[in-house]
């Protein structure tokens, strides 16, 4: 019977075999020659990671190493550009965390990352998976990195019936059992990447496994059924209204967000005030001004706790309308370098279909 010394052997030799290459990582052979990955690229990659796939995480990540190279560039970053780089991947309140944080890593600790999971989780927006996920791959801490790819791994090595998000303690205890003092960022990352390749969701390639002969739930013929999870509660519907008014420059009228809540900071076209838990107006009587408002269909947009259709409407405007106090008119041409969420990307692309032609691969 294989044990648990094995599993971790077993893994990290598929991973130096078959890890997937990251412009965050220091490949396994670098590693063993005594290379660190810059703690910096962790914690970006990792707080990135929680937003996206790894293929959208990568242009990200490139764009932000490019611009800021250091914790220190990104400390002294203006944050209307931090977010305007973070737009697209949503959940903004963590690149306001991120912002925070390259301030405190510069101004608590002299430029560089605590080295403990401990001193980790005390940065702003530094939570236990991005604490345990730098502790082990940037200080090779023998910390148990948990996440969605991780847990159905281990759940489905000890086909554990108990449904998420109930299971996760035992989960945990699994990990931290299994977790290597030696090289264990490598063995996080190898789980992380035996998640996504192999042992994935739907249609998991068990032949291909390097665990198969200790995992439970191929030995109960039913990798699928795990992780179990709870039922999950419908996401409610919300509706509001979104106003893309267009002068004759061509400009668009936007207006920044209030810094707290949904989207706080980043910018806007003018809506109608839904919340996760309240509708907004759809008709034109909400605009911001009178104009001739022109109905251009709605969008839908799923948020973690709703979905919200916005219905948007489309008005032509004379040049050097008032914006209000808050907006300002923006060229159309200029609008990628907004800090526009996803949301009001559709919104704009409803009214003006062109509006994003270049932009596709920001999505
Ligand atoms: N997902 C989140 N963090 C990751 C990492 N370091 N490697 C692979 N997949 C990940």
């Amino acid at each position: 019977m294989p044990t648990k010394t094995d599993l971790s052997l077993i893994l990290l030799s598929w991973y130096d075999r078959d890890h997937r290459d990251l412009p965050w990582r220091v490949s396994p052979p670098m590693a063993a020659r005594g290379d660190r990955a810059d703690p910096y690229h962790v914690w970006l990659s990792e707080v990135m990671l929680q937003q996206t796939t790894v293929p959208a995480v990568k242009s990200y990540f490139a764009r932000f190493i490019e611009r800021w190279p250091t914790v220190l560039a990104l400390a002294e970053a203006p944050s209307d550009e931090v977010m305007a780089a973070w737009a697209g991947l949503g959940y903004y309140a963590r690149a306001r965390n991120l912002k925070k944080c390259a301030e405190a890593v510069v101004r608590d600790h002299g430029g560089r990352f605590p080295d403990t999971e401990d001193g980790l989780r005390a940065l702003p927006g530094i939570g236990d998976y991005t604490a345990a996920a730098v502790a082990a791959i940037a200080f090779n801490r023998q910390a148990a990195v948990m996440d969605g790819n991780v847990e159905r791994v281990v759940s489905r090595l000890y086909a554990i019936s108990t449904p998420l998000p109930a299971a996760k303690a035992l989960i945990r205890q699994k990990v931290a059992e299994l977790t290597p003092a030696d090289r264990p960022g490598d063995f996080a990352q190898g789980m992380m990447d035996l998640g996504a390749t192999i042992c994935t969701p739907k249609r998991p390639a068990c032949a291909l496994c390097p665990l198969r002969e200790l995992c439970q739930a191929l030995v109960a013929d039913d990798p699928e059924r795990f992780p179990v999870k709870a039922a999950k509660k419908e996401r409610p519907l919300r509706q509001g209204a979104a106003f893309v008014a267009v002068n004759a420059d061509g400009e668009i009228l936007l207006r920044r967000r209030v810094d707290s809540g949904l989207l706080g900071g980043m910018t806007e076209v003018p809506t109608t005030g839904w919340t996760a838990r309240c509708d907004g107006e759809t008709g034109a009587a909400a605009a911001p001004f009178v104009a001739d408002w022109e109905p251009c269909g709605s969008i839908t947009h799923v948020f973690t706790h709703f979905e919200l259709r916005l219905s948007i409407w489309r008005a032509q405007v004379r040049s050097g309308a008032a914006g209000g106090d808050d907006g300002w008119w923006e060229a159309v041409t200029n609008l990628e370098r907004q800090a526009l969420p996803t949301v009001m990307k559709k919104a704009i692309a409803q009214a003006i279909p062109r509006a994003f032609n270049k932009t596709k691969d920001h999505q």
